[in-house]
């Protein structure tokens, strides 16, 4: 195979979903398809269950379990399919952020009865904000749930997106007999069952009388009206508007049933998009170039505290990388070589010898990598940063051990650019804000600082409503807002300008106060 087919048939790619919604089903689902594993049931102990919020020690253990299902490669007919585990609890949002700068494309879960939640809104926002093309999937059909027709609308204002369905339901919850699939005219009748793929009959025209003998006088006459509906109000499906973000097609299915499943993942492979090129500081780099170029989004810890050995996860984004070469580290200068990198086949982390623009390789590391580093053949390309969002919660770290300052400084550091947190100095006092998304973190945080740095620290409380990052194209502006709110100013790990809101009303005042002033809610701008 040349590199061209080999980076063509590469489909990377992670789900998301709120909690619940079904996403842990329907990996599974697509790896029972793609014959990585071979019974249902062997992705579950990756789930991080939501009753154990205080146990979290257990969570980082299944977040070491993790690191094998991190990445999860198969071969489907002529494609290579990675799918990127995103954590289940939402208190590593961030980690889901950030796995999203290293996919080619997005399924969302929706489930049928609830409809678009919280973090399925927060989710798209970072896929827009990227382009990152997405596909909805409907799932829980066999369960009671909205009328489909108010559940794309509700998709469409909420996540605003424009949305094009590729299957619709005949009817739901215990009525439901099946979709009908608009992208192969199938009709795909519904068999309840956890492992059988289900009857798929080829079904050009929704007029065709045999329709009343699949499903029903009452189920067909309401699916072509609802076809008839779909045909006036939703334009034709187009892959360009899909590649390019604007327009999402959505399934309907049950991923639990295994319905709708492989429709979902046949329409996929063909329609998703293969490694796309990618803007660095520098320039835009193709995936067909000979020179490799990757960047690290991901760094995950050894759970062994006596080894303070990570592996970092580095996305190919153009040539080939192959073992036991000298590739760059391009924020450090210097020459590094891999004689152990791992790849993510079929649950089995294997060394690898080469891969591909879209592929994951995990690199053993001790230190080195920060996220966001850049790794090529030698050029001096830096990927765009990857973006924090401004934290949920937010606490300040001091030292309880004064004899072990150093140890936690460094550790605190090592921490930051793994990504667990983000770090703040504030201007007034000079003291550490550390802010998080969600309250398990600061938990983890100092677990860690004393299992692995055997430093010690404490927790205090701040009232912060929100971080922002500052600019503005007037310097005297910027310098005067300083000045005048600088009992509210910080700076971030990089020494970006960082304005402390305690509430939405003080944030508020300021941006009316300073109109030249721009406030990110998020480290991209
Ligand atoms: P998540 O990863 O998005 O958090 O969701 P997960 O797949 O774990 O699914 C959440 C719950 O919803 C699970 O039930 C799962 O069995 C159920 N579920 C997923 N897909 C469907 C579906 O198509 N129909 C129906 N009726 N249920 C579905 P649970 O009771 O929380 O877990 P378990 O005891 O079944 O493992």
């Amino acid at each position: 195979m040349t590199f061209q087919e080999e980076i063509k048939r590469r489909r990377t790619f992670a789900i998301i979903s709120h909690p619940d919604a079904g996403k842990t089903t329907l990996t599974e689902k697509l790896l029972l398809f793609g014959g990585a594993i071979h019974v249902a049931g062997a992705v579950k102990s990756n789930k991080i269950k939501k009753t154990a919020t205080s146990d979290w020690m257990e969570i980082e253990k299944q977040r070491g379990i993790s690191v094998a299902t991190s990445v999860m490669g198969f071969e489907y007919g002529d494609y290579k399919v990675n799918i990127l585990d995103t954590p289940g609890h939402q208190d590593f949002a961030e980690d889901t952020f950030r796995t999203l700068t290293a996919v080619d494309s997005v399924i969302i879960v929706i489930d049928a009865a609830k409809g678009v939640e919280a973090q399925t809104r927060k989710l798209m926002e970072v896929c827009r904000m990227r382009k990152t093309p997405v596909i909805v999937f409907i799932n829980k059909m066999d369960r009671e749930g909205k009328d489909p027709f108010d559940l794309l609308d509700e998709v469409e204002a909420e996540l605003s997106i424009k949305v094009r369905p590729l299957s619709w339901p005949i009817n739901i919850g215990q009525r439901f007999k099946g979709v009908y699939n608009l992208f192969e005219h199938h009709l795909d009748l519904y068999t309840p069952s956890k492992q059988i793929i289900t009857e798929s009959i080829a079904f050009d025209d929704i007029n065709n009388p045999e329709l009343e003998e699949y499903i029903g006088e009452t189920d067909a006459a309401k699916l072509r009206e609802d076809m008839e509906l779909i045909e006036g109000v939703y334009p034709e499906f187009d892959p360009e508007p899909y590649l390019a973000g604007d327009i999402a097609p959505v399934f309907f299915g049950s991923a639990l049933n295994n319905f709708g499943v492989k429709e979902l993942l046949d329409c996929f492979v063909k329609i998703a998009p293969s490694p796309r090129p990618v803007q660095t500081l520098e320039r835009v780099v193709n995936p067909e170039e000979e020179g490799f170029s990757g960047f690290i989004f991901k760094i995950h810890a050894n759970m062994d505290p006596n080894h303070r050995s990570c592996i970092a996860f580095v996305k190919i984004c153009s040539g080939k990388f192959e073992r036991n070469v000298n590739y760059k580290h391009v924020r450090h200068n210097k020459l590094l070589r891999f004689s152990s990198p791992t790849a993510f086949m079929a649950q089995k982390k294997e060394v690898v010898d080469e891969a591909f623009p879209g592929d994951i390789v995990g690199l053993p590391d001790t230190g080195n990598f920060k996220i966001g580093d850049s790794l090529t053949s030698g050029e001096e390309i830096h990927f765009k940063g990857l973006p924090s969002f401004s934290p949920e919660m937010f606490k300040y770290i001091e030292n309880a051990d004064p004899m072990k300052a150093k140890q936690l400084n460094k550790g605190i550091d090592q921490l930051m650019d793994e990504g667990v947190a983000q770090i703040f100095t504030h201007q007034n006092n000079g003291r550490k804000i550390i802010g998080t998304v969600g309250q398990l973190q600061f938990e983890v945080i100092q677990y860690r600082l004393l299992h692995e740095y055997g430093a010690q620290c404490h927790w205090e409380p701040i009232s912060l409503y929100k971080a922002c990052w500052i600019e503005s194209d007037d310097p005297a502006e910027l310098e005067n807002f300083k000045r005048r709110k600088f009992q509210y100013m910080a700076v971030d790990k990089e020494g970006r300008d960082v304005f402390l809101a305690d509430s939405g009303y003080i944030l508020q005042m300021a941006q009316n106060d300073f109109q030249n002033i721009r406030f990110h809610f998020s480290s991209e701008f």
